[in-house]
């Protein structure tokens, strides 16, 4: 695994800040501002919020500076990396495998999402105005049409396609650059807002931060962990992917707390944000998957468009730097592995994430899935969050504590002190036992838990 062999067509970051801009905006998408709000207000609030916050301090961290390290000493994609540090016949391989079909499935009903995003910027432009009624049902009627949904999904994925084909550091490195700061700004401001000017910011904040344990069930908890994974792009080598492609002097453990920090304070914000305006205009706290978009057009309907087509746009652009990290997972195996060209894998792949998405973007097509009807998009969304991604999760976290050897770690991690026996520790014991425990209890079948 020497620098000599590699292929100087892989691709590298431009600089430092480059790499910590991407792995960001891999992270921050619609996990943080469609997701986490929503899931919040299903599961309960504060109860959910800790759980979420434990887990991305201690599996999520700790597992991606896991991930960056395997693709960083190994500079190959997901299956490719595994082989690398075992051998040609791994069974670790198989978490390579996981990942890829977790991006293939995530970014199928992701571009769904992403693509209503996109729709808002145009109601947004259009102007909200109406009643809270009219406003909100502008959702559902976007939704129920089969034409709308394809079409805003042709779209988004059409784009994502677009920046994978331009490649890592003019692709995917130089929007990075751009657009996370004023996504940052703007959803600043939105959180000031609800804050200082709406009735509805004290309750927000007690909302998300003061738990109450009894209202989270079992697969509130498991949700949680998931979701620690989907909002940090762990468990499916998208970090390892991205870590890949970093340069060998950087500090990862830096970085690693840099990406974690800024995704969490993103995900808080928008919760802040949202429930504030929640709890102002009295509106549905468990809403589901049309929260934001039934809730922020309210506020928006006020403020005007200066502020809701920004907003709109930044959503889309934060959508788009995680897609594009989703397919570069999938398209990376091909590439490296297959020989394949750029182009070709991700035309090819893209197509088939694409043909899939149009599943979730048919909201009347339903299935049954754990004893009743439900949407694609939720079963998928449901099965990768709460399954793959912390199988995936356990295995990469079981791999570098258990298989990768100490000097490899040690090298790529910088040093051999207290730090790195804490995280070793954490990766050996703690991780994957809160990940088992999670898990049983999600099932419901911890032994010493009623449920
Ligand atoms: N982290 C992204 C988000 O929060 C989604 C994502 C998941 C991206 C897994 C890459 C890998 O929106």
């Amino acid at each position: 695994m020497s620098d000599n062999n590699q292929p100087t067509s892989r691709g590298n970051w431009g600089t430092r800040l480059g790499f910590v801009l991407a792995a960001t905006g891999s992270a921050i998408g619609l996990g943080n501002i469609w997701k986490f709000p929503y899931i919040t207000g299903e599961y309960g609030g504060g109860a959910f919020v800790i759980v979420y916050l434990f887990c991305v301090l201690l599996v999520g961290l700790p597992l991606m500076i896991g991930e960056l390290m395997i693709g960083r000493r190994t500079q190959k994609n997901p299956v490719g990396a595994f082989k690398a540090l075992h051998h040609e016949k791994s069974p670790w391989q198989i978490t390579g495998w996981l990942g890829i079909a977790s991006g293939f499935l995530i970014l199928s009903f992701y571009s769904v999402v992403a693509g209503w995003a996109i729709a808002y910027i145009f109601k947004a432009m259009a102007g909200f105005s109406g009643t809270t009624e009219a406003i909100q049902s502008q959702f559902g009627a976007l939704v129920t049409s089969p034409s709308a949904s394809i079409m805003w999904h042709t779209i988004f994925m059409g784009l994502t396609i677009a920046i994978v084909i331009g490649g890592v550091k003019n692709g995917i490195e130089r929007w990075s650059k751009i657009l996370m700061p004023m996504l940052f700004a703007l959803l600043l401001g939105l959180m000031i807002y609800g804050l200082a000017f709406t009735n509805g910011g004290m309750q927000a904040l007690s909302f998300l931060f003061s738990p109450d344990f009894s209202k989270l069930s079992a697969e509130g908890v498991l949700s949680a962990l998931g979701h620690a994974f989907f909002t940090l792009s762990l468990g499916m080598g998208a970090m390892l992917t991205y870590g890949s492609y970093m340069k060998r002097e950087t500090n990862l453990m830096k970085d690693a707390i840099t990406v974690s920090f800024l995704d969490t304070l993103i995900a808080l914000m928008a919760g802040v944000a949202i429930f504030s305006m929640v709890f102002h205009y009295g509106l549905e706290i468990a809403s589901g998957p049309g929260l934001i978009f039934k809730t922020l057009p309210v506020l928006f309907a006020q403020t005007g468009r200066w502020i809701s087509v920004p907003f709109f746009v930044l959503l889309s652009f934060a959508a788009l730097t995680s897609s594009i990290s989703l397919l570069e997972v999938v398209v990376s195996y091909f590439v490296d592995e297959r020989k394949w060209s750029r182009i070709k894998a991700t035309l090819l792949l893209g197509g088939m994430i694409y043909l899939t998405g149009i599943l979730s973007a048919m909201a009347s097509w339903k299935v049954m899935f754990r004893g009743s009807d439900q949407a694609w998009l939720d079963v998928f969304d449901f099965i990768t969050t709460n399954y793959m991604l912390p199988i995936g999760g356990l295995m990469t976290c079981l791999f570098v504590a258990w298989v990768m050897v100490d000097k490899e770690r040690a090298e790529e991690f910088g040093s051999k002190g207290l730090l790195y026996k804490g995280l070793l520790f954490i990766l050996r014991f703690v991780a994957p036992i809160i990940l088992i425990a999670v898990f049983l209890h999600g099932l419901q079948l911890l032994p010493f838990m009623e449920y």
